[in-house]
């Protein structure tokens, strides 16, 4: 066999072989068999000497020419393998975004913040301020500023965590109203503020009395204030948290940093007055306590209490919700039980 036909025999059989590779790796061996130094076409070449000399050119071109079809077919072929590859790839990692998506879970403001948004919205439409405060706070604020001096027999009435003889957790948010009267600027406006937070007192937990509460207390200062303004405003709280019909009733009762003082009731929601277990027969339900501000508590703030006067209530917004949802447990607002949350959603 010439060497001609040598070539093209083996040109066929590589050609053959390149086809059928299905991989790289395969496609590099079948480079470095068929073109590398040992391979049969430099073999061929080498084989050239024995020829006679006028034949070499025609047999070498014709090498050569075999060589550099086999190097563009074995480059094709691994184009076409890597292309193979690629969208074997895609085709694996393809998603269908026609699918429906997992919903993303939406949370709600806490039953308690929700009583709390809705009387802060109320305030803040009538001009007031809400103002934060200290949870930890002093004596001086929580107690001696709110007409309690030490020894007074109605701190009783709130049972304190101390912390030091200075430091107590707050049993109510009236602190925040001495720290605001302190700084307030008369000459500037009258004083309008409600001041919503948490509050502590050391109950033993059941299902009226929780350690922590929260409560939102309202003040006005000015001049003229009468209990006109304060019964007012108290019956606007009832219709906007109770309903448009309700009514409201107020009985005396003492608080030491109000003169008089007054206890709330408001008209049985549930039965409107014509008495069921929500009012325990009565037709009101009692939801707050308020009064006049004491002139003493004025005078500790540098207020002339000849020329000012004004008014002041405190509601818990824990009370508010157990009556308006009909939650017979204090304690399942702090369990953070999903399934009690959720009956909630402001979405209904
Ligand atoms: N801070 C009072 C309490 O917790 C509530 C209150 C505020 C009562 C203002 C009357 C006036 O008992």
């Amino acid at each position: 066999m010439g060497l001609k036909d040598k070539l093209t025999e083996l040109k066929k059989n590589a050609l053959e072989e390149i086809n059928n590779a299905k991989d790289l790796k395969k496609i590099n061996d079948i480079r470095v068999n068929v073109l590398g130094k040992k391979g049969p076409i430099t073999e061929v070449l080498r084989g050239m000497r024995d020829l006679p000399k006028e034949e070499r050119p025609n047999v070498g071109s014709f090498a050569n020419k075999v060589r550099d079809e086999l190097s563009s077919a074995i480059s094709e072929r691994k184009e076409r393998i890597e292309i193979i590859k690629t969208s074997k790839r895609l085709e694996e990692e393809k998603i269908d975004v026609t699918l429906p998506g997992v919903p993303v879970k939406t949370g709600q403001p806490h039953i308690i913040m929700q009583v709390i948004d809705q009387i802060e919205k109320l305030f803040l439409g009538m001009g007031y301020q809400v103002v934060d405060g200290p949870e930890i706070e002093e004596d001086h604020y929580n107690f001696e500023m709110m007409n309690l001096p030490k020894d007074h027999p109605a701190r009783d009435m709130q049972d304190t965590f101390y912390i030091t003889d200075k430091f107590l957790m707050r049993t109510q948010t009236s602190p925040v109203q001495a720290r605001t009267m302190e700084k307030h600027d008369f000459s500037k406006g009258p004083l309008k503020m409600i001041s919503p937070g948490k509050v502590y007192r050391r109950d033993t937990d059941d299902a009226t009395h929780s350690h922590q509460f929260h409560q939102i207390e309202g003040l006005v200062i000015d001049k003229n204030i009468t209990m006109a303004d304060l019964k007012g405003t108290l019956q606007l709280i009832a219709r906007t948290v109770f309903g448009k019909e309700r009514e409201i009733r107020l009985r005396p009762s003492y608080f030491p940093f109000t003169e008089p003082s007054v206890e709330v009731d408001v008209s049985c929601f549930k039965c409107s007055g014509e008495g069921c277990s929500v009012c325990k027969h009565t037709g009101w339900i009692e939801v707050l306590g308020a009064g006049m501000v004491h002139p003493n508590v004025l005078k500790m703030s540098g207020i002339d209490a000849d020329v000012y006067g004004g008014f002041a209530f405190g509601l818990g917004p824990d009370r508010f919700a157990m009556l308006k949802y009909g939650v017979d447990d204090i304690r399942e607002f702090y369990l953070n039980d999903m399934r009690f949350l959720k009956q909630f959603s402001q979405r209904g």
